[in-house]
């Protein structure tokens, strides 16, 4: 199995997925201790993450955290796009930092589009909404990877830890791929790493909250930050916590800046061993490795590193289109755009695949079946805040008692007053957009 973040297949055994590539679950244990959680992130859309504990534990201390994330300009926003930023928005309001980047580099070398058509489509079909769905310009910025030189420079110098190999093994690239293209997995790592940069807010946690179809670009960006990393912390085979040094160079210095660090962190039964360019720390448990990890890990630029911590990155499910493939902007009968008509959305939701049995009195008999509807999946992702009333519709439905005719028109009516509001809200938005675009000073 491969993952592929340009092909417009859809996945269908989410937990197959997940444990084939090594994400881990998204359970209610990562969820709960956040305030009002999202429904996103309760109903089990976000299945899978990596490295989550870190921005749990940010938040938790109320240290300094932030969410990058991107949007490939191509074609309408729909509802499947809305999900990030639903995500981002929520983020947004318990305290998280914003990085948004219209990814027109990509869309240019791996979609055909112009630069020009490109930051049309990112200004008129997504920051609009964005705005018009509650996005903040405080503590926000959206940007362009083709202006933005930190982003460019970091794809050009981190490249240097990644070879041919890797890449043609991670996306299928052959002799035939365009040269933009092959190098758009660098940009976006620039776009993941460059908000550890000073400028941006300096090293800290940071989320990307995005689609499965990215893991191969975010275990890129990972494995980037590590090797890019001065100092390694890690539990070796016998069980003991060190820290390693990776640069053969300045040897010495990285070890007494490393003990000077780790003694302001408290541990004092230290042992260092020169020759395998190694720190053991005896008085360290497993829960401080991330600790001291993160300790080191901003003091790197002293000694020209870049000390990116690896980010981290939660996976939702695809929505599934109305007519029960994959939702796509290719296909709008498949789509509901955030900019339809209410007759359109109407004649798209009434016209949309369900759950329901052959016959009325069939579906009566037997119950109707949510998980394959997508009816119900409007109201799971995108429709119905309240989980007791979700939970009524499911219940409901399978019990027989709930027909097709009914969910459809419910669904129709809501999604028609969400369009109406969000159309309204559209239209204020113009006057705002230049307060997300902003530089940073
Ligand atoms: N590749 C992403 C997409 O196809 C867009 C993107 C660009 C992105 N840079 C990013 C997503 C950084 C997350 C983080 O939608």
């Amino acid at each position: 199995m491969k993952i592929d973040p340009w092909s417009s297949s859809t996945y269908q055994d989410y937990a197959r997925l997940r444990d084939e590539f090594g994400i881990e679950a998204f359970t209610e244990d990562d969820w709960d201790k956040l305030p009002h959680p999202h429904r996103l992130l309760r109903r089990g859309v976000i299945f899978g993450h990596r490295g989550f504990d870190l921005i749990l534990r940010a938040y938790q201390q109320n240290d300094p955290w932030a969410i990058l994330t991107g949007l490939m300009p191509s074609g309408k926003m729909h509802l499947g796009h809305k999900m990030v930023i639903d995500e981002v928005i929520y983020y947004q309001s318990i305290g998280a930092d914003i990085f948004i980047a219209v990814a027109d580099i990509e869309s240019y070398g791996t979609r055909g589009y112009s630069l020009t058509q490109t930051r049309d489509l990112a200004i008129n079909e997504y920051i609009k909404n964005y705005i018009a769905l509650g996005l903040k310009p405080e503590r926000c910025r959206i940007y362009f990877q083709s202006t933005n030189q930190d982003v460019k420079d970091l794809a050009y110098l981190l490249g240097k830890k990644v070879n041919w190999s890797q890449m043609t093994a991670t996306y299928g690239f052959d002799g035939s791929t365009n040269m933009t293209h092959v190098i758009s997995p660098l940009i976006q790592t620039g776009d993941i790493l460059h908000v550890q940069l000073e400028k941006y807010g300096g090293i800290r946690p940071v989320l990307v909250p995005v689609g499965v179809d990215q893991d191969p670009h975010i275990r890129l960006s990972r494995d980037i930050a590590q090797a890019h990393r001065l100092y390694n912390v890690t539990k070796t085979k016998d069980e003991k916590i060190g820290v390693f040094i990776k640069p053969d160079e300045q040897i010495e210095d990285l070890i007494s800046h490393a003990e000077s660090v780790l003694q302001s962190h408290g541990f004092t039964q230290l042992q260092s061993i020169i020759d395998y360019k190694a720190i053991y720390i005896h008085d360290a448990t497993d829960n401080d490795i991330t600790r001291i990890d993160q300790a080191l890990a901003v003091t790197e630029p002293q000694f020209a590193g870049y000390g990116f911590i690896a980010p981290s990155a939660t996976f939702h499910r695809f929505i599934t289109g109305l007519t029960g493939e994959k939702m796509s902007s290719s296909k709008p009968e498949s789509a509901i755009f955030l900019t339809d008509t209410l007759k359109d959305a109407e004649k798209k939701i009434m016209h949309a695949k369900t759950g329901g049995a052959v016959s009325l009195e069939q579906q009566k008999k037997e119950g109707g079946r949510p998980d394959e509807c997508m009816i119900y999946e409007l109201f799971l992702y995108h429709l119905i805040e309240d989980d007791k009333e979700l939970l009524d519709v499911y219940q409901s439905c399978k019990a027989g008692k709930l027909m097709c005719g009914h969910c459809k028109k419910n669904a129709a009516e809501k999604m028609k007053s969400f369009l109406t509001d969000l159309a309204e809200k559209r239209s204020q938005a113009e006057d705002h957009i230049s307060e997300y675009l902003s530089e940073p000073s």
